[in-house]
């Protein structure tokens, strides 16, 4: 061995004992630098408006936690695979987790950005539920999602009324599209329908794979002889189901259906991500788990 091949294995040495000695202080049970970030979890979308909506949502975020990195996750496969096709890379909840562990980040905010606590949000409760298993983190908390609390309730009321469109008559119906799911959360949408009549009589919430259904919206809405309603989506985005089943011509999307029962309808293609108020309850449900860091 030349003298310069001596220097070089010694240089080696020395370097990977360093390394150990530097692992040895954050390893084995020795805690490493505090590291804080947040991960952001849509269902996702390909529509153009939706991007819009996540980078406000993104922007509202930074500025209410400062200095804390976001991270973001779809849950949707299908989604997913959309984008890549069109260069864009968005993770799974379970790889952005991973990623973020191998970071080490040692305390993480997983914030749900969906509407309800229904199967897509216990889905990414049993994945938070592994990762704190797994130990990597120090803390993982899962954020509420829209509706959760009587006080979210009661600002989701406020937040529906805010944003009716300004030209709507009292006579004339809201009629809010919610996704609905075989999931016992789907109550949350007659409750909320329950409470926002109380404040506007003529607000209705109807879903489109749960209860309450179209037909008895339409029922609701013959009985109290209203020839007007804005359809507008009840879901963070409006996608597919806001432009087909809702505002779609085929003869059974909502328009199609009260507009056969003599009620003019105007659709109002715009999600609720697209408006502060509702963000803003997302956003301050991340003060949850960050107030336990
Ligand atoms: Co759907």
């Amino acid at each position: 061995m030349s003298t310069k091949q001596w220097i070089g294995l010694a240089a080696a040495v020395s370097f990977f004992t360093m390394c150990a000695v530097v692992d040895a202080s954050v390893g084995h049970g020795a805690k490493g630098p505090k590291k804080v970030g947040i991960l952001l979890v849509a269902f996702g979308s390909s529509e153009a408006s939706a991007q819009v909506s996540f980078e406000n949502i993104d922007r509202k975020v930074k500025a209410a936690y400062p200095g804390i990195p976001v991270r973001w996750a779809y849950t949707s496969h299908i989604i997913r695979a959309k984008l890549a096709k069109q260069g864009k890379r968005l993770d799974a909840p379970e790889v952005a987790l991973a990623k973020m562990m191998d970071e080490k980040f040692t305390h993480v905010a997983v914030q749900s950005l969906h509407t309800i606590g229904g199967e897509e949000f216990h889905d990414l409760r049993r994945t938070v539920g592994a990762f704190k298993s797994m130990g990597g983190f120090q803390k993982v908390i899962l954020g509420y999602p829209l509706l959760a609390t009587q006080e979210d309730m009661q600002r989701t009321v406020d937040a529906v009324l805010a944003t009716i469109p300004k030209q709507r008559q009292k006579s004339e119906a809201v009629v809010l599209m919610g996704h609905g799911t075989h999931h016992p959360a789907n109550a949350f949408y007659a409750a909320l329908m329950f409470q926002l009549q109380l404040k506007d009589p003529n607000i209705f919430v109807g879903t489109v794979e749960g209860y309450p259904e179209v037909d008895l919206i339409k029922d609701l809405l013959l009985e109290k002889k209203i020839k007007t309603a804005y359809l507008v989506p009840f879901m963070s985005v409006a996608g597919d189901h806001a432009k087909n089943d809702m505002a779609g011509d085929e003869a059974d999307s909502w328009k199609s259906i009260l507009t056969q029962a003599g009620i003019n309808c105007i659709p109002i293609l715009k999600g609720t991500a697209e408006f502060d108020v509702f963000i803003d309850i997302w956003v301050d449900h991340l003060g949850g788990p960050l107030g336990h860091f």
